[in-house]
């Protein structure tokens, strides 16, 4: 069976490097690897990181791009590979352009598509945006639908799609698990990360931020550069922010926070880079779909900057909190939580919600069409990624 995978941004490859790399491990699978390119160097750091080796590169991405002609550019430069590579089946993951126009361009050639973190909703078309949109017509078309979770899969059963669902747990955590124990590892690596970590005040508690989403590019952006100050200016944290290159983030932050004290802005880390990071930190404050699943797992008090999310588990599990992106209820909420330390104790436990660490053993053993358990979170074990340094 000729399985091609088609991956193109940061969180997508990190993602799919461990089903990646089991499908390359097994017999009767020929894995064709396909990256549309949608993020440069921000992929490549994880393709070297993981040494992922990719088949044919669409070279899609352009500064500044727009949705739609990130969209065209998919579609034109994808067609001529499935032509010629003529899968039985595509892989995409998640809810990106490059998953959607992927599956979309899977479907007009009648290629069977199977969908990795299927049924992630939050049931508004424009939070995530354009990500809720991106992942339903993902679903729509797949045949095979890999939930991470049970309530993912109840999303789906609530839309009567046409694909079979199969809860496995998220990849996410295979990932995750895999680095931390390389990093617990692999001293030389570990030395190499914190040798290039920003100067910290080790006498002070470390918040570790990410800000990207489309929806809050503009006065939100603004909002939380402003809240990133007032919070720098209490006088015992450290801020480190490593800056998406999404121009519509690194111009503002860059205009508002560079020069701040106690405020590090850096470069995108590689994945081995962040999970250290996301180790060293007390609490993460984010936008981001990806880092709401791992700092749970790590025992690290999530603040959302989001008024909803499409991973709820983590809220319910009470290690993530929905803060919003205003200015006032960022500062408030991060102080709330630096300054009551039972507050703080009651969200810094580890639980994995999201996976535990066989999703991607899952997903290619349906592929090979065996029969698999799904995932249940009670089955994970509690504090097994928990790494305080
Ligand atoms: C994309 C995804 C988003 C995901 C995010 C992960 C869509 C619509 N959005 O958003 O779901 O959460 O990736 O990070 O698919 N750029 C570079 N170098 C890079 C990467 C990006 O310069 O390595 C700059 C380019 O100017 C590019 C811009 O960032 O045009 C935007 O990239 P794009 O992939 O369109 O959007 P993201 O905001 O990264
Ligand atoms: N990440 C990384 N380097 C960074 C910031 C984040 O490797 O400097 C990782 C993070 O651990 C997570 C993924 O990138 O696995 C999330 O990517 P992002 O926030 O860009 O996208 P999202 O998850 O919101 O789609």
């Amino acid at each position: 069976m000729r399985i091609l995978s088609v991956i193109g941004t940061r969180p997508e490859a990190i993602k799919m490097a461990p089903v990646l790399d089991r499908l390359a491990r097994t017999p009767g699978i020929e894995s064709v690897v396909c990256t549309t390119g949608q993020h440069a160097s921000m992929l490549q750091q994880v393709l070297d990181l993981f040494g992922l080796h990719v088949d044919h590169d669409l070279q899609v991405m352009v500064q500044g791009q727009t949705l739609n002609g990130l969209c065209a550019r998919v579609f034109e430069r994808l067609d001529p590979v499935l032509e010629r590579v003529c899968p039985d089946r595509v892989l995409v993951h998640g809810d990106t352009t490059t998953a959607m126009a992927a599956s979309l361009a899977a479907f007009h050639r009648r290629i069977p598509v199977g969908h990795v973190e299927a049924g992630l909703r939050t049931g508004t078309l424009s939070q995530p945006w354009p990500e809720e949109m991106n992942r339903r017509v993902v679903d729509v078309v797949s045949d095979q639908l890999f939930a991470p979770t049970e309530g993912a899969r109840q999303n789906l059963l609530t839309e009567n799609l046409g694909g079979r669902i199969h809860v496995t747990g998220n990849t996410v955590i295979d990932a995750l698990h895999s680095m931390v124990q390389r990093l617990e590892t692999d001293a030389v690596l570990r030395a190499r990360l914190d040798a290039n970590l920003p100067a910290l005040d080790p006498s002070r508690r470390m918040v570790l931020v990410t800000g990207h989403r489309r929806e809050n590019f503009g006065p939100a952006m603004a909002d939380i550069c402003h809240a990133i100050c007032a919070l720098a200016c209490r006088g015992d944290i450290e801020l480190v922010y490593p800056v998406h290159l999404n121009p519509q983030v690194h111009e503002p932050v860059l205009r508002i926070l560079q020069g701040q004290a106690h405020v590090h802005l850096i470069e995108p880390q590689d994945y081995a880079g962040f999970v250290r990071l996301m180790q060293l930190a007390s609490v993460v404050l984010t936008d981001s779909g990806g880092v709401q699943e791992e700092a749970p797992a790590l025992g690290k008090p999530v603040l959302v900057m989001r008024e909803v999310t499409e991973r709820p588990e983590a809220v319910q599990a009470g290690t993530a909190r929905l803060v919003g992106a205003s200015k006032e209820r960022i500062e408030k909420e991060v102080s709330l939580l630096l300054d009551d330390a039972a507050q703080y104790q009651r969200m810094a436990h580890s639980v994995n919600p999201y996976g535990d660490g066989h999703a991607s053993e899952r997903i290619v053993a349906i592929l090979c069409g065996q029969d698999m358990e799904p995932f249940r979170p009670e089955t994970t074990l509690p504090g097994h990624f928990t790494t305080r340094s």
